[in-house]
């Protein structure tokens, strides 16, 4: 199996064996005011990681789940890679005595924190969180966050597929139940539109580039430039050809069996722009744009995220 940073299976593999033995209400558990699910972080790692010290190279991509931290993952990985002057995708481009560690920083066991101590530098680590639940040391050492958001529709469809595929979210009978639910709080990682509204405090320091999922993919090349520059990575246009190829969802889905196991199809399930459309009923239009005006849309992220473009019929 190529070694993948990102995602590593076995972890998975025993997270699914665990959730399918849990009764649905015991999926998820809430730390501080916000739900995680219980079969991949635990309150022990929270408490873990405020002591956690970052080091101004690692880096960061932060999203909220179903934004393609998977895609984004894979650019990096493969940025990291060149700027260490390896061949992306070669078995040297990961370091065979480089302990593991599952790169999404709040999953895995408590442990890990420690262990991080140890890794190299630059370390490559994704999260879900919050910037205030983040530990204090990302932000006071200045490492270069990159912030990847994505159009609320399509946020909203994409995890309601993936909690219907994968055992460790609540499953949901119809898609009404799943919309309320969006919309009230209740998902993983917390609501969109806090999350943003949160990150929207830190959308104008100079160490946090923020990047739509949109823009990645009307114009990937121009994308994997800007992110290569803003973390200091000089890329020749056939390593820029090479990471775009490797970066496209069909080269990504095509390889999800050696870098996610069974999980690809659920990972890499359609990877457009507007497939919302086949869900929202005109009610549900109406609510989430509400929402968005009410609590995004004046934000520089809100501006950001183009949502008259991408989120009105
Ligand atoms: P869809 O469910 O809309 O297809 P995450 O990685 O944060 O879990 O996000 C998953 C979403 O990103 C899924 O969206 C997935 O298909 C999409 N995705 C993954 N890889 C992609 C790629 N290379 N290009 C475009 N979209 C991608």
């Amino acid at each position: 199996m190529e070694k993948s940073r990102t995602n590593p299976v076995g972890l998975l593999d025993k997270a699914v064996a665990v959730a399918n033995s849990m009764h649905r209400d015991e999926l998820l558990f809430s730390y501080k005011g916000i739900l995680y699910p219980t079969t991949v972080c635990s309150p022990e790692n929270f408490k873990a990681f405020e002591s956690f010290e970052a080091r101004k190279d690692d880096v960061i991509l932060a999203g909220y789940p179903k934004s393609g931290t998977n895609w984004l993952s894979q650019i990096l990985t493969d940025l990291i890679a060149i700027s260490q002057k390896k061949t992306p995708g070669s078995e040297s481009s990961v370091n065979a005595e480089e302990p593991e560690e599952e790169t999404y920083f709040e999953i895995g066991d408590a442990g890990k924190y420690e262990r991080m101590t140890k890794l190299p530098s630059p370390r490559f680590m994704v999260t879900h969180l919050r910037p205030e639940n983040l530990p204090k040391s990302i932000f006071k050492t200045n490492a270069k966050i990159l912030l990847l958001i994505r159009n609320p529709k399509d946020v909203a469809t994409s995890y309601y597929h993936f909690s219907n595929a994968l055992a460790l979210l609540p499953s949901y009978e119809t898609w009404d139940d799943f919309f309320t639910d969006f919309m009230t709080k209740k998902m993983a990682w917390g609501s969109y539109f806090e999350y943003l509204s949160e990150w929207n405090k830190y959308a104008d320091k100079e160490n946090i580039m923020t990047i739509t999922y949109e823009e990645v993919k009307e114009n990937p090349a121009l994308s994997v430039k800007n992110i290569a520059t803003f973390f200091g990575i000089p890329l020749t246009e056939e390593q820029l050809q090479l990471v775009v190829e490797r970066s496209s969802f069909q080269s990504m889905k095509k390889n999800s069996d050696k870098t996610h196991g069974s999980f690809g199809n659920i990972f890499f399930r359609k990877g457009g722009v507007s497939d919302w459309k086949n869900l929202f009923t005109e009610d549900q239009n109406e609510k989430m744009d509400r929402a968005f005006e009410e609590h995004i849309a004046g934000t520089k992220l809100g501006k950001k995220l183009k949502y008259d473009l991408y989120c009105k019929a």
